[in-house]
């Protein structure tokens, strides 16, 4: 019962009904892959966005390896990042998951993973995009 009590009905609801979990091929260009993992745990999380012309996120999708407060955060994360320029995106912290979601101190970590997979699916689109317009260092 205080497990039960920690955890949040909007977890929950993440939990249960994650929101965009998938996956989109890697090997679009205009798909940006972030693969975390949280040493706490070991747990793992992909997350996915899919960049439009203007530079808007249009797209997101997330598959994790983990506890239910991970679940939720990716789920809360691809809603939340839908919509938004990279640079809004990259700059989404895991205290405003952990406090949307209520999460407890313990399941701080759990948020991270989040946090740290849109900004290595940022860091992703973007050096596919820098590699495609220096062609010579991207070994081409
Ligand atoms: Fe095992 Fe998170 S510690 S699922
Ligand atoms: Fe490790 Fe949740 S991600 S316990």
């Amino acid at each position: 019962p205080l497990l039960a009590r920690a955890y949040h009905e909007k977890v929950i609801s993440h939990y249960e009904q994650p929101r965009n979990v998938g996956s989109m091929p890697k090997n679009d260009i205009d798909v940006g892959t972030g693969l975390v993992g949280a040493p706490a745990c070991g747990d793992v999380m992909k997350l996915q966005i899919r960049v439009d012309e203007n530079g808007i996120i249009s797209d997101v999708k997330f598959k994790t390896f983990g506890c239910g407060s991970a679940i939720a955060s990716s789920s809360y994360m691809t809603e939340r990042v839908k919509g938004l320029s990279l640079d809004e995106a990259g700059k989404i912290k895991n205290t405003e998951i952990a406090k949307e979601l209520c999460l407890p101190p313990v399941k701080l970590h759990c948020s991270m993973l989040a946090e740290d997979a849109i900004r290595s699916a940022i860091r992703d689109y973007r050096s596919k995009r820098s590699a495609l317009s220096n062609p010579k260092q991207a070994g081409f």
